[in-house]
């Protein structure tokens, strides 16, 4: 089992739509996925319909009391951790803890599925906490998406500096450009400036309005038509990604 966080510290960047998109992609491919939406907000959970069972809590999920509120989506080889409103205390209950779990309880709670799915998807809150800390201690790869403007490579520098402190190597890091507006000349600029820097994987997702339909129609672009552009772009993204993500 690998695990892909989608994580940057900056606020609607496209993790969401990245996380959703690519676990639709990779369990088309035949991968057992396990998208894990870690994210009180529940937007994740929101596009594939599902609600939290009321009796989940972010108590239980530290108890290690995962498996029994994981549900199904509508698409073969995917399911769903739904997020619960108590997610949002999760950096505190995690404080709680002694010594090395601290920054390890979510490797030590996902590794009880390295059997059952091939891939475990982390959708992240835009936050820079303990959570944070654990969600790289717990991924294999780390996925960023990066809108390419000054403030959004702010957000990466932070993820490299949090990077270096838990002591992950860069190589684990995938940052791609995301919400792309190649009108725009800042967007141009910096993608020009940054593209060629190691971290970034080469497949764009451009600004789409088949993007923003997935909040009208509750579904992955893959599954509202396979051959949109967005579709196509989510896909090479996740072969990018999977490649190298395979080869550690
Ligand atoms: N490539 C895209 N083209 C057009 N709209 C997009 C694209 N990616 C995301 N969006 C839209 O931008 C908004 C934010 O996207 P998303 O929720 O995926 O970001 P996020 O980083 O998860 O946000 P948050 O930090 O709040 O969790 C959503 O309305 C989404 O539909
Ligand atoms: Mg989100």
């Amino acid at each position: 089992m690998k695990t892909l966080a989608i994580y940057s510290s900056k606020g609607g960047v496209g993790k969401t739509a990245t996380a959703v998109n690519l676990s639709y992609t990779a369990s088309t491919r035949g991968k057992k996925v396990l998208l894990c939406d870690m994210d009180a907000q529940g937007a994740a959970s929101y596009y594939f319909r599902i609600r939290p069972r009321k009796k989940f809590s972010s108590k239980k999920l530290l108890n290690g009391r995962i498996g029994e509120f994981i549900r199904a989506t509508d698409f073969d080889n995917l399911d769903l951790l739904p997020a619960h409103f108590s997610f949002r205390n999760l950096d505190l209950a995690l404080d709680k803890l002694e010594g090395a779990r601290r920054r390890q309880a979510l490797r030590s709670l996902f590794s009880i599925f390295a059997e059952e799915y091939d891939v475990l998807v982390l959708d992240c809150p835009p936050n820079i906490t303990l959570l944070s800390e654990n969600i790289m201690v717990a991924a294999d790869s780390v996925v960023s998406p990066v809108i390419p403007t000054t403030l959004s490579l702010v957000a990466l520098e932070q993820l490299l500096k949090m990077f270096k402190k838990v002591g992950a190597e860069k190589g684990r890091l995938h940052a791609f450009f995301s919400m792309v507006e190649p009108r725009k000349i800042m967007h141009r600029d910096v993608i020009d400036k940054y593209s060629k820097y190691p971290i970034f994987r080469s497949t764009q997702i451009p600004y789409l309005a088949e993007v923003e339909k997935m909040g009208i129609y509750r579904q992955p672009v893959g599954a509202m038509s396979k051959s949109s552009r967005a579709a196509m772009q989510y896909s090479r993204l996740w072969a990018e990604i999977w490649s190298r993500s395979t080869v550690t």
